[in-house]
């Protein structure tokens, strides 16, 4: 879990990683203020926040998140920021196939280059916008699937699932 850690209060490096626009750095605005953006300003080099959560053993999970930038200028610096990460979040925007691709390329990244018993959980974000869905469920789930990867779509905007991929990727820390 990224090293520093006892049984009852881990600290967890996590890297969020996905094309710009798919909403990690809403993701993680919901997550640790409880806010929505809707006017969110691109990233530029990578931003960094943490989040402490309880989980039902009274266990703590502090997560110390890198939020990366998603442009493509920005690629070059990723793995400054995966490297010794325990986990990482790749996420694409459910109305945005080429964002589903790219999210395949980062995996694919993370498995050559990560942490070798890094947990990776894919993210279909903008599960609020149904009418304008582009990639599939079932798309999303299959891919997964076949990475070992956790899976969830969520909605910044609804907060629908966000809390709830934090604690399903603090279950699945070795
Ligand atoms: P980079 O920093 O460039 O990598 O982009 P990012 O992935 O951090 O995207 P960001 O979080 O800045 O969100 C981009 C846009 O998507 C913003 O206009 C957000 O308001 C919008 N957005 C983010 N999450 C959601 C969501 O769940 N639903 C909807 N409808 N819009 C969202
Ligand atoms: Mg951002």
């Amino acid at each position: 879990n990224g090293g520093d850690s006892d049984a009852k209060n881990l600290r967890v490096k996590l890297v969020l990683l996905g094309d710009s626009g798919v909403g990690k750095s809403c993701i993680v605005l919901r997550f640790v203020r409880g806010q929505f953006d809707p006017t969110s300003k691109v990233t530029v080099g990578a931003s960094f926040l943490s989040q402490t959560i309880a989980l039902q053993d009274s266990t703590t999970v502090k997560f110390e998140i890198w939020d990366t930038a998603g442009q493509e200028r920005y690629a070059a610096l990723a793995p400054l920021y995966y490297r010794g990460a325990a986990v990482g979040v790749i996420v694409y925007d459910i109305t945005n196939p080429d964002s589903f691709s790219k999210a395949q390329y980062w995996v694919k990244e993370l498995q050559k280059h990560g942490s070798p018993d890094i947990v990776l959980a894919l993210v279909g974000n903008k599960a609020d916008l149904q009418d304008k869905r582009e990639v599939s469920v079932q798309d999303g789930m299959d891919y997964a699937e076949k990475n070992g990867m956790f899976f969830i779509e969520t909605s910044a905007k609804t907060a629908d699932n966000i809390n709830q991929l934090f604690e399903e990727i603090a279950k699945r820390l070795p």
